[in-house]
């Protein structure tokens, strides 16, 4: 067995993904909320028996290596040698290299050599004094925050990041520009900062994917930022969450702001659970990354109109996560002000954070005033919001302020929210829709998932085989493995799931896979599982019955024009055997 399979044999699925989501135990499987895109119903599945993970709505599964790589954002190296050291296995060195040498983390390592490079020049070298100064006067940091957030300076001339990297650390050219801190000028390879402030941007885990860079004196654009690379992606990550993340977990709160410097001047005044989205809109893969760390978010936007469109258009996509949302305001223009300013204010504005909706609430009341159109306004503004609530008490709490804010009756009000509610696409069965399956089809899958999850797939087969005479599948891939299904309860009293997966071909894996992992609705007992089974294989039967007799229809009435006698009885007959065979 070679090293990566010793891994996985020495892994437990289950165990393994528990220490990151929380899963239920369901039949067979274990299903969860799928930790890589956002929804309210499980349609992550895990299987301990084949130690296999697939998430259904959006596609992604595999084994222990890709869910590691999938959560952490990490390659394949990366978690071969997380789970290996978990495992108890020592790699040979081999392995242990071709793991350490790709592309990504000698990126990573070259963006943290720049890091360092940079925080030296601010630190400690001549050509950082000015920018030292920068901060230290005007922007009041101390010497502890530069160190903790590693800021840093990139010196004005044209290439000399590049050159202490190239000759010093004998990094290529190419290597360079790929991770975006140079690029290819006139008279030769140049930084692509010159003269700025640096802050380095990481992921959750530390690992260094890019940096933002902000001007010391008034030009634009007052921040540049790396250029979109293979590790570098805007929309990803938050600035300084690598250093808030445990803060975060343990406040259960995570304070969204808007720049670099409203984090770090919180963090000087003790707030360290604050992050910035960098002026971009929330998106909803920060979401489901903060999901991972707290239930309550709280948005700190800038007190203009921007901001307050920002705190609106975030809202809708941290409730359909489910999490909490509430905002902080104070009179200064961003939290690096108001921090500096009055820190006290500041702080005491921090711990008063109110609710999302009444926040917005107050400011719709404040802009429009009570004549029949500014209430038109306002409702038509509220409407949609308040129908993403996800829970009724609360909606109802909202629903009545509302109403005695506006001098509208409860009822009206509530009667367009539930209007609104249903022109929103409704998202049944998710799945289905998504695939453009059939019912058939559909059906089909669904009874096979039945068979194979269930405990007695004997006394379950037996029950379809009754139910769909003379049936065959309208997925040819679906017919082998009932077929393949049947041979092996022939001559096995025990169904192991793994044992037939051994002996399917190749091709027919991956539909197998998907029918012992499709996540299944709750059943109360035996009993409700086996009317189950019965009512999906007596549809099924029905459908199939039903299109053959609509065939056999069209051949008779067109042998009955051309006159054939002898073929139209026939026909007839076998209608009448087909008929016979209608499920009851
Ligand atoms: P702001 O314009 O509100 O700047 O942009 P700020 O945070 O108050 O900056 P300071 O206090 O003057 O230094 C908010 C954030 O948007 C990003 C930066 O991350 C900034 O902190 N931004 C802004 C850019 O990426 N590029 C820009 O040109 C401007
Ligand atoms: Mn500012």
């Amino acid at each position: 067995m070679d090293e990566v399979a010793r891994v996985r044999e020495k892994t437990d699925l289950v165990a393994l993904i528990s220490e990151y989501i929380p899963l239920k135990k369901m039949g067979r499987n274990f299903k969860a909320n799928c930790p890589f895109h956002n929804e309210k119903t499980p349609s992550f599945v895990v299987s301990p028996e084949r130690q296999i993970w697939h998430c259904f709505g959006c596609a992604k599964g595999g084994d222990c290596f890709t869910f590691l790589m999938e959560y952490e954002n990490i390659e394949f190296g990366e978690s071969l040698r997380t789970l290996a050291k978990k495992a108890g296995i020592e790699l040979t060195k081999s392995s242990f290299q071709t793991g350490l040498s790709t592309q990504k983390e000698n990126m990573y390592r070259l963006n943290r050599l720049a890091m360092e490079y940079y925080h030296f020049v601010l630190t400690a070298h001549s050509v950082g004094k000015v920018a030292l100064e920068y901060l230290t006067n005007k922007r009041k940091l101390t010497p502890k925050l530069i160190k903790t957030f590693q800021l840093g300076f990139a010196p004005k001339g044209g290439a000399a990041l590049c050159g202490y990297l190239m000759k010093k650390k004998g990094y290529k050219k190419q290597e360079l520009i790929d991770v975006g801190l140079a690029f290819e000028g006139r008279g030769g390879v140049v930084d692509f900062f010159r003269d700025r402030i640096i802050f380095p941007l990481s992921d959750a885990r530390g690992n260094i994917v890019g940096f933002s860079g902000r001007t010391m004196g008034d030009e634009q654009p007052k921040y540049i930022n790396t250029r979109e690379t293979l590790i570098y992606h805007k929309g990803d990550l938050f600035f300084g969450l690598n250093i808030a993340k445990d803060e975060i977990k343990k406040t259960d709160q995570a304070i969204v702001m808007e720049g670099e410097l409203d984090v770090i001047s919180s963090y000087k005044q003790g707030v360290g659970n604050a992050i910035a989205i960098k002026g971009t809109a929330l998106t909803e893969h920060q979401v489901t990354l903060l999901a991972r760390f707290a239930q309550k978010v709280t948005l700190c936007f800038d007190q203009d109109s921007a901001g307050y469109e920002a705190t609106k258009r975030s809202l809708s996509l941290l409730e359909k996560k489910g999490l909490t949302t509430t905002v902080i305001t104070f009179a200064d223009k961003d939290a690096d002000e108001a921090a500096n300013s009055d820190p006290i204010a500041f702080k005491k504005a921090v711990k008063n954070d109110i609710p999302i909706y009444d926040f917005i609430i107050s400011r719709l009341l404040q802009t429009f005033d009570k004549s029949a159109e500014g209430k038109r306004k306002i409702s038509s503004e509220l409407v949609p919001m308040l129908s993403h609530i996800e829970n009724e008490i609360v909606k109802e709490h909202y629903l009545k302020k509302i109403s005695t804010a506006l001098d509208t009756s409860y009822e009206s009000l509530y009667r367009e929210v539930e209007k609104f509610a249903k022109t929103k696409e409704q998202d049944v069965s998710v799945v289905f829709k998504k695939q453009k399956q059939s019912r058939r089809e559909m059906l089909e899958m669904y009874l096979l998932s039945l068979i194979l999850q269930s405990d007695k797939p004997h006394v379950f087969l037996q029950k379809t085989e009754e139910i769909l005479k003379g049936y065959t599948f309208a997925t040819p891939a679906y017919q082998k493995i009932m077929d393949m299904l049947k041979t092996y309860l022939l001559s096995h009293s025990i169904f192991k799931s793994e044992e037939l997966h051994h002996v399917m071909p190749q091709e027919l894996l991956q539909t197998y896979d998907m029918f012992s992992l499709f996540p299944l609705p709750p059943f109360l007992n035996d009993e409700a599982y086996t009317q189950e089974i019965e009512k999906v294989a007596k549809e099924l039967q029905m459908l199939s019955v039903k299109e053959k007799l609509q065939t056999l229809t069209e051949q008779i009435r067109a042998k009955e024009k051309s006159g054939e006698d002898a073929e139209v009885e026939t026909l007839k007959k076998e209608f009448s055997t087909l008929l016979s065979k209608m499920p009851k």
